[in-house]
């Protein structure tokens, strides 16, 4: 691995900026290019083939960058794509769902596990599998939590809204003993200091960002890969649509870590 390349991370939109914001923090010299598919979000509720053809145009782009590893930092992404993006692309891929299952296992204690993502991460039943895999004798309470994501966006992150759809959402799953939940959705780190006051006494929270920085740096170890600069990168921001609304959640994932936006084409005519 040539180690002064930078790191590739994608999404479907901005909502994997909290990856890229953890990867930043736990490895500042390592340079980013993150690309959010903003012209095509959301990815949550589309099918399998139209997940798995977004993310391997978005992962040949950051391909074409010259990346030494390519993150995908969305978990609709990664539970219907990343098999293939490892078959396809000739530089490490790391997804999402494998670091959160992990801290999940090493979590629990009731051996009862809450999953709350996207219908198309929850219906993809990868986090599920992936969990069986490890231990087939975890019990997992999933459930699919679409109104979460337009109320990240909102940044109604504090709000009586979100605390009423979170009771409703959340009461399935604690009700069945789970004691650790994992936020199977690039968004949900957001709304994390709202469930830490309102549940965290009942349940561990994992949040599939920082593990998943973890795993780059140690993938980058492992590979020789590590950048050998000792001075902290900026975030190369592309986008493939204006990203109108979002800007205000750019702002509040990056402050001024990110180059400004630069507008990109990924599909291939
Ligand atoms: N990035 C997506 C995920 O983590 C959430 C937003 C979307 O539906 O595209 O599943």
């Amino acid at each position: 691995m040539k180690a002064h390349l930078p790191l590739g991370i994608f999404d479907s939109g901005v909502g994997g900026l909290t990856v890229a914001r953890e990867v930043h923090r736990q490895l500042p010299c390592e340079s980013i290019v993150y690309l959010g598919d903003t012209a095509r979000v959301p990815y949550g509720n589309k099918s399998r083939e139209a997940v798995r053809r977004y993310a391997l145009e978005d992962a040949r782009f950051l391909s074409e960058q010259g990346v030494k590893l390519i993150v995908v930092a969305c978990n609709t992404a990664t539970a219907f794509a990343l098999e293939r993006l490892e078959e396809e692309m000739e530089v490490p891929v790391i997804g999402v769902i494998e670091p959160g299952v992990r801290a999940a296992l090493e979590a629990t204690q009731s051996g009862k596990i809450g999953i709350i993502g996207t219908y198309g991460t929850i219906g993809s039943r990868a986090y599920q599998d992936a969990l069986a895999r490890h231990n087939g004798d975890i019990e997992i309470i999933a459930r699919p939590t679409p109104l979460l994501v337009p109320l990240v966006e909102e940044n109604w992150l504090d709000h009586d809204v979100t605390r009423s759809v979170l009771a409703e959402y959340l009461e399935p799953i604690l009700s069945q003993g789970a004691d650790t939940l994992v936020l199977a959705c690039t968004h949900y780190p957001l709304l994390l200091p709202l469930l830490e006051r309102e549940y965290g006494d009942r349940i561990r929270l994992i949040d599939s960002a920082s593990t998943c920085a973890a795993m780059v740096g140690e993938m980058l170890e492992a590979h020789d890969g590590k950048n050998p600069s000792s001075a902290t990168s900026r975030i190369r921001l592309c986008l493939t649509d204006d990203p109108g609304q979002s800007r205000d959640l750019i702002e509040r994932f990056l402050g001024d870590r990110a180059s400004k936006p630069e507008l990109v084409k990924v599909e291939k005519d």
